[in-house]
């Protein structure tokens, strides 16, 4: 796209994790989307950066994009200031040329794809480009009503992860290991079942192991379709982590894995791990086979870098 002097809306995945004190857990996420942001600035355009922050109930200060504002003033050594209370979006000038909006979720459109309010969105902008990976399967404004109003184009940080899982998806080197984990249960069980029918296994563990139990009835093993086998770990009685037994069958498959997709943790990653410490171990197994690895997932993401095991 040309965007020479054209105002562009940045729809970026900015959904940080967040420490007690409201500090960035992990700017992985922040740091993603620079090379879009940088090559829209070198090209002389305004960047209109928007995304959310969690799942706020309307207007909730514990979410607002703050820190972020901080930070990215920070990474190109300008001000910021603040604008509040006006008629149209709160947000933050950050330089001359990257204004970033406040939490789209504070708005009650955005998770409506509000028709109304994806025009208001795109009336701020030339041009829209999304480069929130993580987002892509929201059906929201600011992700799919404002391209009905706005010239449309992928980032290059989207474009990149579509690459790297395009190539641990359709072609991949056998066998294809899928593992599952953490919590939102309601996004990852449509993925197990996709996975189920591309990979060679998939392992569910983590909170999402429990729940899936009743949705898939299914306990260990299960093979449908290709010859895919479908593991559903066993939690520990306090649920906070799968079980050492499970734990070693994960290992076991993951020791022969030719490509990894992992997405979720197995068990307890806050400060102390659980007692396991079976994402650790998933994550040393992983390396040491040496697989093709694509990771996601925000919390995956900063737990791995706290262990400074990702690369
Ligand atoms: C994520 O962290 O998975 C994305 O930012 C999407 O967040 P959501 O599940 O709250 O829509």
């Amino acid at each position: 796209a040309k965007v020479f002097g054209k105002t562009v809306f940045l729809r970026a995945d900015l959904n940080v994790p967040l420490s007690e004190t409201r500090s960035i857990a992990d700017d992985t996420r922040l740091a993603a989307v620079l090379p879009t942001i940088d090559f829209l600035l070198k090209n002389e355009a305004k960047v209109i950066v928007a995304s959310h922050l969690g799942r706020p109930v309307g207007i909730d200060k514990s979410l607002s994009l703050e820190p972020v504002a901080h930070w990215f003033s920070i990474k190109y050594k300008v001000s910021s200031i603040k604008y509040e209370n006006r008629e149209e979006f709160d947000g933050w000038k950050i330089g001359a040329n990257i204004f970033l909006l406040e939490n789209l979720r504070f708005y009650e459109g955005e998770e409506k794809n509000d028709p109304e309010f994806s025009k208001k969105l795109a009336s701020l902008a030339n041009i829209y480009v999304n480069d929130a990976f993580a987002m892509c399967h929201r059906n929201h404004a600011s992700i799919v009503g404002i391209t009905h109003y706005l010239p449309h184009f992928a980032g290059f940080h989207l474009e990149k992860e579509i690459e790297n899982l395009g190539r641990a998806i359709d072609n991949p080197k056998r066998p294809l290991v899928v593992v599952i984990g953490g919590k939102k249960i309601e996004t990852k069980l449509p993925l197990v079942e996709k996975m189920h029918k591309i990979a060679d296994y998939v392992l569910v563990g983590g909170k999402i192991a429990e729940e899936s139990q009743m949705f898939l009835k299914v306990r260990h093993k299960k093979t449908i379709g290709r010859k895919s086998v479908l593991l559903v770990a066993d939690l520990t009685p306090d649920g906070t982590c799968i079980t050492e037994k499970s734990l070693h069958n994960f290992l076991d498959i993951i020791a022969v894995a030719k490509t990894v997709i992992w997405n979720g943790s197995m068990g307890f990653i806050g400060e102390k791990e659980d007692k396991f410490q079976a994402t650790r171990k998933i994550a040393e197994e992983i390396i040491k086979s040496q697989a093709y690895t694509v990771v996601g997932g925000g919390d995956t993401i900063e737990f791995l870098n706290r262990i400074k095991l990702l690369d």
